[in-house]
């Protein structure tokens, strides 16, 4: 991406304040891909404008990262899209997901500063929205919601109000509603300036919608039964006390809505005016000593993700680091904060999909990706000056489990070094199981598609072909030594090493399985 768009001398602060780095979280199908081609749009006309110098078309670029997700037949890449909008740098984490979810997900959580979380009009909130949104929750991360498609027929707004509310706890607190019902789309009403805006899509969708501020009695000529309608709900909604409150919204405790369809690049506009004026910047990140390190302090980052031989010709390992603190400078030495060693940042780049630029400098909220980085490990922190270390990065419960063996002995070392590597990277979760030895290492994940990553990884990168073994256990709970020997006596029940922590899972088939084995032993440890 443009150097451009970083270079600037001004403080970190500046910097920092300057930056909005935020993830979508939806259920497959609701529009994320669309909506980041979309915001590139936005980009890409910024740059023809001349305000951002875009390197190439920036739907290119995109385009590129669908390509390659298709082409692995599954969302690999996990990486930043990063733009400029009106003098702010917008940092796009992506959360890769199709059918299915793995950790790398849920991680890219713990690097943002805000969500938007995106809703089909016609479907609401769907499972997979609901996982993701329980992270953000834990997290406390502030959420935006975008309530997309409203281009074609779907759930009344008041309805959809109610369901956020009742069915996750925020309070909703509109800043556009829709002139229309959906499938219907007239142009939305602010709420805090009271100005309608009729919004209509560029001929053949593609460009940026066509907009026009509108007096209320024009509008009301125009749309007749339609305006009378979102001003009664305006009315209604304006009873409930469902105003915007910065507080409120910063706590995780109401989330701003608004309406559009990205297809069309209705509402789109106006989703990025609310996070550049409304989503936190990068602020004072919590650090295991207890204290907060400022954002204007000295560098530090911690890695969020880890992705292996990305690009095909040449193989290498690129480890995804959060900016936290300071002035990131390519070429500047860094303390490796778990192992105390130096690391050199000299090839640091921007990475998003096969698109790759030399990145010089970089400030908090930014994602740098640090190539042939293989010291690094998932949630590491790195730093200069002051010693700091952030917090451990999650680690999700699994729900599905695999033994994973190969028959081709002469390629057992390959195999164990692309099970330690697909472990190192977070790809899935090693288990080592005593009944069944070090050959057959067990393999834990979050979503079953993990296991075809894997797989198709050990048979691609590794040269290793393998068989899968499912496993009938479906939930995992850590135990302790003492649990282990309780647990030897029940039937149906296994007890695993997690190869990364050590930690001790025990399996069972059900969660109801696990509730009576833990009614009949009190002392027996349990965590969820
Ligand atoms: P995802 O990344 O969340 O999985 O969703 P994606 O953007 O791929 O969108 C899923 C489908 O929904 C696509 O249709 C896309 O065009 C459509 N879509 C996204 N936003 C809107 C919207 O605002 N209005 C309408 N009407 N449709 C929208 P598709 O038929 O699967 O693919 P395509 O052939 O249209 O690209």
């Amino acid at each position: 991406m443009s150097q451009n768009v970083l270079a600037s001398s001004a403080g970190v602060a500046a910097q920092a304040g300057r930056r909005r780095t935020f993830a979508v979280i939806s259920h497959p199908d609701a529009g994320k891909s669309t909506m980041t081609e979309a915001l590139a749009l936005h980009a890409r006309v910024i740059g023809q404008a001349g305000a951002v110098h875009g390197k190439g078309d920036r739907r290119g670029v995109v385009s590129d990262w669908m390509a390659m997700e298709q082409e692995r037949g599954i969302s690999v890449t996990s990486a930043a899209l990063q733009f400029s909008y009106q003098d702010v740098v917008i940092n796009l984490l992506d959360t890769p997901g199709h059918a299915d979810f793995s950790e790398d997900t849920y991680r890219v959580l713990t690097a943002v500063d805000s969500a938007v979380m995106l809703l089909d009009a016609a479907k609401g909130l769907e499972p997979q929205t609901l996982k993701l949104f329980e992270v953000c929750r834990q997290r406390s991360i502030p959420v935006i919601t975008f309530i997309n498609k409203w281009d074609r027929p779907g759930h009344d707004a008041l309805a959809l109000m109610d369901e956020i509310e009742e069915r996750i706890g925020l309070k909703p607190t509109p800043l556009t509603w829709p002139v229309g019902i959906a499938g219907h789309f007239r142009g939305v009403i602010d709420r805090r300036t009271e100005v309608f805006t009729r919004m209509q899509r560029s001929p053949g969708g593609a460009d940026l919608a066509i907009e026009e501020e509108m007096s209320p009695e024009a509008a009301a000529e125009l749309y007749g039964a339609d305006w009378e309608t979102a001003n009664e709900e305006l009315q209604l909604l304006a009873m409930t006390g469902a105003d915007f409150d910065d507080k409120e919204f910063l706590a995780a405790r109401s989330t701003p809505v608004l309406f559009g369809a990205a297809v069309a690049n209705l509402g789109v506009r106006q989703l990025l005016n609310v996070l550049l004026e409304l989503a936190p910047p990068p602020s004072a990140r919590p650090t295991v000593s207890g204290t907060d390190k400022p954002v204007d302090s000295a560098f530090s980052g911690f890695v969020f993700k880890i992705q292996a031989n990305m690009n095909r010709t040449h193989r290498d390992q690129v480890a995804f680091v959060r900016v936290c603190s300071g002035r990131f400078e390519r070429g500047m030495l860094v303390t490796h904060g778990d192992t105390g060693r130096p690391f050199t940042t000299k090839y640091a780049q921007q990475i998003f999909g096969q698109g790759r630029d030399t990145i010089d400098e970089a400030f908090p909220g930014d994602v740098i990706g640090l190539v042939n980085a293989t010291a690094l490990g998932i949630g590491d922190t790195l730093y200069v000056s002051e010693p700091v270390k952030y917090p451990a990065l999650p680690s999700f419960p699994p729900e599905h489990f695999a033994v994973v063996s190969t028959s081709d002995t002469a390629a057992f070392k390959r195999f164990r070094r692309g099970i330690e590597q697909l472990d190192g990277e977070g790809v899935v979760q090693v288990l080592r199981s005593d009944q069944r030895g070090d050959q057959s290492p067990v393999l834990a994940a979050v979503g079953p598609m993990q296991f075809e990553v894997a797989t198709h990884r050990l048979e691609a990168e590794f040269g290793v072909k393998t068989q899968l073994n499912h496993l009938p256990y479906e939930v995992a709970a850590r135990t302790d030594e003492a649990g282990r020997e309780i647990l030897r006596t029940e039937s149906n029940v296994e007890v695993m090493t997690r190869v990364r922590d050590g930690a001790l899972l025990a399996l069972f088939p059900h969660r109801w399985r696990m509730r009576s084995v833990a009614g009949r032993h009190p002392d027996l440890r349990l965590d969820d």
